[in-house]
């Protein structure tokens, strides 16, 4: 609900009921005010076809209600007859006239001036990574691989808390002018990439990802994004070439201790 709009709607009707403005008058306010609360107020939007149909719903129940009674008839139609016949209100009527159609081009006019824009590129943010790959010379298996590192947070906090700060050293050497001091994907360069720096932030990123794919994405980067579902222009560089595998599973660490999250759990198949 959007209190800024229903709430001066409710006030002008409870307004309403301390003056005389006749049956005409409210049939003309009830239909405004449930026009503008179920265009304007309802959040998220209803569908313009909803809106349609409730208005259509409204304006007949107005209607039967209207023609209940002869004297109801007649307070309605009465200052509408006067309006059209009486000279005294002739330039009002020509201005009416004149209105109705301006006002109908100009909402065509305006539907119809939509900028146009492309259609959205569905980019893939997590492709899948290929079983194995080579970090310096060495091979590893990315199915089975684990942060060597992890274990320690049981069996060692000390030790494992050391290879946190390792990571976070990494971090603010390397990662934080993209991806931001508060790993928000705000980083002072951030504004100048598309795709932006990603937010680990997110409940989209780290959490859904394990370890060993974020081995991967981080020593290969951009460049290693497999060509089927480009083209990605990631600006996110490519690692292995200035980082040892100790430091890139020790930022790894830093990034969940920082966010607190945790990597997503590998699936045991038997
Ligand atoms: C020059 C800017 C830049 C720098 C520096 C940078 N990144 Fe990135 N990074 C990006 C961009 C842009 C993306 C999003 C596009 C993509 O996924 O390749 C990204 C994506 C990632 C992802 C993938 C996240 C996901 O959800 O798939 C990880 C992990 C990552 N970066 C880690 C790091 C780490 C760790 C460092 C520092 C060692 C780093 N990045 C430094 C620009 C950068």
């Amino acid at each position: 609900m959007n209190w800024l709009i229903l709430l001066p709607v409710v006030a002008v009707i409870v307004g309403l009921l301390f003056t005389r403005i006749g049956l005409l008058g409210w049939v003309a306010i009830v239909w405004v005010a449930v026009y503008t609360v179920a265009s304007y107020a309802i959040i998220p939007p209803l569908p313009s076809s909803i809106v349609g149909l409730t208005m259509a719903i409204v304006t007949v129940s107005l209607l039967v209600y209207i023609s209940t009674d002869e004297s109801k008839l007649a307070s309605v139609r009465d200052p509408l007859v006067r309006f059209m016949v009486d000279r005294k209100y002739q330039n009002y009527l020509i201005a009416v006239v004149a209105t109705i159609p301006v006002l109908a081009a100009a909402r065509v006019y305006i539907q119809m001036n939509q900028p146009i824009e492309p259609p959205a590129v569905g980019r893939t943010i997590h492709p899948a990574p290929p079983q194995e790959m080579s970090f310096k010379g060495k091979k590893i298996d990315l199915v089975n691989v684990e942060n060597p590192y992890r274990a320690l947070e049981q069996s060692d906090p000390q030790e494992f808390a050391l290879h946190v700060e390792q990571g976070r050293r990494v971090y603010f050497e390397n990662c934080v002018f993209c991806h931001g001091d508060r790993m928000d994907g705000e980083g002072i360069f951030a504004h100048g990439y598309e795709p932006r720096p990603a937010n680990f932030a997110d409940p989209t990123t780290i959490v859904m990802l394990q370890e060993g794919y974020l081995f991967w994405r981080i020593a290969t980067g951009g460049p290693g994004l497999p060509a089927e579902s480009g083209p990605w222009n990631s600006s996110m560089p490519a690692w292995d070439q200035f980082l040892s595998e100790q430091e890139i599973w020790e930022v790894i660490l830093f990034l969940y201790d920082y966010t607190e999250q945790r990597p997503r759990a590998r699936e045991h198949h038997e």
